[in-house]
């Protein structure tokens, strides 16, 4: 121990290594809008340098740096810069890395008030600011977690507990065995990570019902079966697909009248609610049980940073509660009661930091930008003859060649080209290249290179059919 000790406090005080970590980060951040979008091949082969049996001896900082620098940055995805619209990843600010930098050298345990005050604290506005944007009602309480998907099973985690409480059944001493059965309604569209959590939390998938989504994504209301106090109804603010919005207002109200829990998943839609022109994607949404939505997607905070909201706090608390002799709460806020962690990362430091920085205009004017910016897109795309397959009403666009050959090979043709990146899915049956615009960095000059990438693309393709 003494040995390597001595290292770590020479590290420590004489900071070289934080230099240049610094060096080598600002070098990326430099060259980062010009290098490939994706890696290439060689690449990420190249990564096989650092596959090696488990070391047995410890080796300098320096060269682990080294080794990042040398191997892995190279095979990385640039989505840092303007011209990645896969999945829905959303970029970074750079005061929330700043903030994160600066902070990760305090190493903050976010579990309890006890372990950090600063991230209970900070957890506490964050929270009273997201009721603010989104319009949630004041009752609402938040946890922070990973992402969307762990924000989803905390939510319904809570919605279990409660409806099986109300009528007398306690699914935290009791399980599931023998307990009354709770009617889960989601629809064909609803988010596999929704689907992975009913799973999770023993629903099991083929015991959900199932309602069919309309055209654009959206829960078909009227095939909404009867509601009641055993009702569980998964809604979403933003279709991956088609970024399409369900209608909330009626059926929160349906849901509120028959005493059934509403659950919302709103992993980047939620924002919606935070721009003047695009809010009334969201309306009705505050009439829900809780929610569930992304700081690293629409907000571009750094990764980690998933947010659950629910109406419920007892039932929140009481579906996630841990208790240990050596667990000190407090009477203030106690993150870990919120989440299904105890050591955590004091990610709330972060969204503070976003949050603070961007202010309530700076939101509205960034997620109010991806939708221009995707309208944009769209009408270039279809100027220049590809077909646009949803109605783009907020930031997800969908695309498509003449045919389904043709589509496939034009994605694989962006994708190889490094110029920019985007994914593929289906939609109604049909291949699709689909365009998610979620980063502060993405501008109108990266969407003209990005038209122009997708014309290289089929026109790569149309050369390739003629010389066959
Ligand atoms: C609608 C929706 N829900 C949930 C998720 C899962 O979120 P996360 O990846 O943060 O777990 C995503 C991710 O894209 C999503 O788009």
């Amino acid at each position: 121990m003494k040995k390597i000790q001595e290292t770590m406090f020479k590290d420590m005080q004489d900071k070289s290594i934080f230099e240049q970590a610094r060096a080598y980060a600002f070098e990326y951040a430099d060259q980062v809008d010009t290098m490939r979008v994706y890696p290439t091949e060689e690449s990420i082969q190249n990564l096989s340098a650092l596959q090696e049996n488990m070391p047995t001896e410890s080796c300098d900082a320096e060269h682990v740096l080294n080794l990042l620098q040398k191997y892995a940055a190279p095979a990385t995805v640039a989505q840092t810069a303007g011209r990645y619209f896969g999945f829905v990843n959303g970029g970074v600010i750079p005061a929330a890395v700043a903030a994160k930098w600066m902070t990760d050298m305090w190493d903050q345990c976010g579990g309890l008030y006890l372990t950090s005050p600063v991230n209970a604290v900070l957890e506490s506005i964050c929270e009273q600011w997201l009721k603010e944007l989104f319009g949630l009602p004041e009752d609402t309480v938040a946890g922070f977690v990973t992402g969307t998907s762990m924000a989803n099973l905390c939510a319904l985690a809570a919605a279990r507990y409660r409806l099986l409480k109300n009528v007398g059944w306690d699914v935290n001493a009791q399980g599931l065995n023998g307990a009354p059965q709770l009617k889960l309604i989601a629809h064909e569209h609803t988010h596999a990570s929704i689907v992975k959590t009913l799973a999770m939390l023993g629903f099991g998938k083929e015991n959900i019902h199932w309602v069919p989504s309309d055209e654009a994504g959206r829960i078909q209301v009227d095939a909404v079966p009867e509601l009641d106090q055993q009702s569980v109804l998964i809604l979403q603010a933003g279709n991956v697909n088609s970024g399409a919005f369900d209608p909330f207002t009626e059926l929160c109200e349906r849901a509120e009248s028959a005493g059934a829990w509403v659950h919302v998943d709103g992993a980047f839609g939620l924002w919606a609610g935070a721009s003047e022109e695009l809010k009334y994607l969201t309306e009705g949404i505050h009439k829900a049980t809780s929610w569930a939505v992304d700081g690293h997607k629409t907000l571009n905070t750094p990764y980690d940073c998933g947010i659950v909201l629910c109406r419920d706090h007892k039932a929140m608390i009481t579906a996630l509660q841990a208790h240990g002799d050596y667990l000190i709460y407090s009477d203030k806020r106690d993150p870990l009661l919120y989440t299904p962690e105890m050591s955590k990362r004091a990610r709330a430091i972060e969204l503070w930091a976003t949050m603070k920085f961007l202010g309530r205009r700076g939101i509205d004017d960034m997620v109010t930008g991806f939708h221009a910016l995707s309208k944009y897109i769209a009408q270039q795309l279809k100027k220049a003859g590809f077909r646009i397959l949803n109605d783009v009403v907020f930031n997800q666009v969908l695309v498509a060649c003449d045919d389904a050959e043709q589509t496939q090979k034009t994605l694989q043709y962006i994708q190889q080209s490094g110029t920019c990146w985007c994914g593929g899915s289906n939609w109604h049956g049909e291949p699709v290249i689909r365009i998610s615009i979620c980063s502060w960095a993405t501008t109108a000059d990266d969407v003209d290179q990005t038209v122009e990438a997708f014309i290289r693309a089929r026109t790569q393709f149309k050369y390739d059919q003629t010389h066959e």
